[in-house]
């Protein structure tokens, strides 16, 4: 039984490398005009397209692409966007290139807002150097910069593709409705600057980052908060004392340690991005782990509970604790932003946040209440038997 799992899983694994090798054509050697080269390259899942890019992160975050599709028809148009809205078309900053009845190529610039083409204009990555061309073998070149600066944090984008019939008066009429026309998009991964030649790497690469996203979110993201709740509320029923105290702890060391092992991740992935390194999110990651392992250590540096400076300990102890679990907390946003996670993940994460909140919010009320029962008891007991104890309050 488990051997027939394993050979299905090798013949499916082998039937993946032969239609990657197959569809290795885009991007297998090709050189273009003007002794324009680029770092990475990528086939299109669809349409038989490829697009080849250089992303420099630096100042204006300029990312330039060469885009290689074969138009529906002879004499038809090719384009290529990103969507920073989506990923479909609708939301698409798209470069349309089109033949002119000179047969000089013009690439147009849409903010497409619909699903219609809509009139040509700026959008919201300033365009550069663009260019367009028709290889002897019917597929058009598309050249373009584009300035993502205003778009940063982003390491994964969604871009779209279309190819489209002949075009008659110089606008591009609507494409095919065929599955492969509207299934024209995928992510471009800025991260890692993949080749042809990487691709295996790059979904090892893909699977690190997964790994890291979900080790972080588990435990910065949500055993600590947990802990944290259960040390604030646990500890007002009497009963609860000292296993509150266990429980906190224990929840905290698994959370940290978990927390650990998706932080090496992350400095891992780091070291290995090609260039690129995310600074706030690297740098907001360091204090947390810097903060957690001091909590760690202060732990066993506690004064005892009668100890006058034990009310400072607690007060440094709360503090440290709750800054780690909001950067935490904002620093597992950052990271989805980064890895244009989809927004199902988002939704799921925010969904726990809420639980936790309602359950502390629920807490709170209970413990209040708790509280003030206890106190109003104390006070009548003093009233009537006066024995000694000072009510807490008048
Ligand atoms: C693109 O279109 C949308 C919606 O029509 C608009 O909100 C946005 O400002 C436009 N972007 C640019 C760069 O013009």
């Amino acid at each position: 039984m488990a051997g027939a799992v394993v050979l299905a899983l090798l013949l499916l694994l082998a039937a993946m490398a032969a239609a990657s090798v197959a569809a290795a054509g885009g991007c297998a050697g090709e050189a273009f005009s003007a002794n324009r080269a680029y770092a990475a390259c990528s086939d299109l899942p669809r349409l038989g397209a490829s697009l080849r890019w250089t992303y420099d992160r630096g100042a204006g975050g300029e990312l330039s692409v060469a885009f290689v599709a074969a138009p529906a028809a002879p004499g038809g148009w090719v384009a290529w966007g990103l969507n920073p809205a989506g990923d479909g078309m609708a939301g698409a900053q798209a470069l349309v290139a089109v033949p002119s009845s000179s047969g000089a190529w013009e690439v147009r610039t849409y903010n497409i807002s619909g699903y219609a083409l809509g009139e040509p204009g700026p959008i919201a990555f300033p365009a550069s150097d663009l260019a367009a061309e028709l290889g002897a073998d019917g597929r058009v070149r598309v050249f373009g910069t584009l300035s993502l600066a205003a778009y940063g944090g982003a390491g994964v984008l969604n871009q779209v593709w279309q190819v489209g019939p002949a075009v008659t008066g110089g606008v591009p009429a609507p494409h095919a409705m065929g599955g492969a026309n509207l299934a024209a998009k995928a992510k471009l991964d800025l991260l890692t600057q993949t080749t042809t030649a990487a691709s295996s790497s790059s979904d090892a690469i893909a699977k690190k980052r997964n790994i890291h996203g979900l080790l972080n979110a588990v435990s910065w993201g949500i055993l600590l908060p947990m802990g944290a709740i259960l040390a604030r509320y646990l500890k007002t029923f009497r009963s609860a004392d000292p296993a509150w105290f266990y429980l906190h702890v224990s929840c905290q060391l698994i959370g940290y340690g978990v927390g650990v092992a998706g932080w090496a991740t992350g400095i891992n992935l780091g070291n290995m991005s090609n260039g690129i390194t995310y600074t706030l999110h690297r740098n907001i990651g360091i204090i947390v782990f810097a903060l957690g392992t001091l909590q760690i250590f202060a732990l066993f540096l506690r004064p005892k509970k009668e100890n006058k400076y034990r009310v400072y300990w607690n007060m440094y102890h709360h503090s440290v604790g709750y800054t780690v679990i909001i950067l935490g907390i904002t620093n597992i946003f950052k990271g989805m932003t980064i890895l244009g996670v989809e927004q199902r993940w988002k939704t799921a994460y925010v969904a726990v946040l809420c639980l936790l909140g309602v359950a502390a919010i629920i807490l709170e009320v209970v413990t209040w209440g708790m509280v003030v029962k206890r106190r109003n008891a104390e006070s009548k007991t003093f009233n009537s038997a006066s024995n000694g104890h000072l009510p807490r309050h008048v």
